[in-house]
């Protein structure tokens, strides 16, 4: 099993598109993949046609009610296996604390799961900001994928997901592995490219050699309730989302 969070604190990077769209990639090898959906605004949820009435139905009963993660996982057309968010997620933080418990309480349960084989892969969006929630993801990450907009706000951003995952680093006995993906990327502004490199300079390999660029086909898919593979197969959006997967696995990043 590898299990990928896809984090950044900062809203509106491409977070959820990555998620998603990561997840399709992956799907359509022979791979049987899981999202994880742990942003209370449940977009990942939506954009893949699973909706829930209440939080019961959703990760918040993981934390609620200990609820197994195979009651909880709910099949989609694009065969992407979805664990659903709730609005009600966002009570987490405030109910529970961040004890160690608490935040490896999704590593636990990937990780004892029958249902979940060797072969399985699960891909965790995550919320914007750095709670009980999002520390869920990266305990049970096998690797983290920082999605950064080529800006200098998101370049700022990007060396502060640095110091916090170093601050993690003595709880969680390891080095968290991660890749920076630069994502809604234009080649053709001065300013884009600046970020590239200042990115490239200060964190070396750990930047992806993929970009992700800014694409109609990626802006325009979720209002179709689709990925990207399944809305424009031969877009620029879906050539981008295959090139990361096979880089991703090329370096054994993803297993
Ligand atoms: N590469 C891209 N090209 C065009 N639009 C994008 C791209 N990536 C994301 N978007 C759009 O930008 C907005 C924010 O992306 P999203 O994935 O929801 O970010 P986050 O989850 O980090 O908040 C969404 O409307 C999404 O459709
Ligand atoms: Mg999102």
């Amino acid at each position: 099993m590898t299990i990928v969070a896809v984090f950044n604190q900062k809203g509106g990077v491409g977070k959820t598109t990555t998620a998603l769209n990561l997840a399709a990639a992956m799907a359509r090898g022979r791979q049987t993949v899981y999202g994880i959906d742990l942003d209370p605004q449940a977009h990942l949820s939506a954009i893949a046609g699973v909706t829930a009435g209440s939080g019961d139905e959703t990760i918040l009963s993981l934390f609620q009610r200990d609820r197994p993660l195979r009651e909880l996982v709910r099949p989609t057309a694009s065969n992407i296996h979805i664990v659903p968010a709730h609005l009600e997620l966002s009570k987490v933080d405030t109910m529970f604390g961040k004890g160690y418990n608490v935040v490896n309480r999704l590593n636990t349960s990937l990780r004892t799961e029958k249902f979940l084989d060797g072969s399985a892969r699960v891909v965790v969006d995550c919320c914007p900001m750095i709670g009980v929630l999002s520390l869920n993801a990266i305990f049970a990450a096998d690797c983290v994928l920082v999605p950064v907009a080529a800006d200098h706000l998101s370049y700022k951003g990007a060396l502060q997901i640095e110091k916090t995952l170093k601050a993690l680093e003595p709880v969680l006995k390891r080095r968290v592995r991660r890749r920076y993906l630069l994502t809604r990327f234009d080649p053709g502004r001065r300013v884009e490219r600046d970020v590239q490199r200042m990115l490239e300079e200060h964190f070396g390999d750990e930047v992806c050699r993929t970009q992700i660029r800014e694409s109609v086909s990626l802006a325009e898919s979720p209002a179709y309730n689709k990925n990207v593979f399944e809305h424009a197969p031969n877009s620029r959006g879906a050539q981008d989302y295959a090139a990361l997967l096979d880089e991703l696995q090329a370096e054994r990043f993803i297993g």
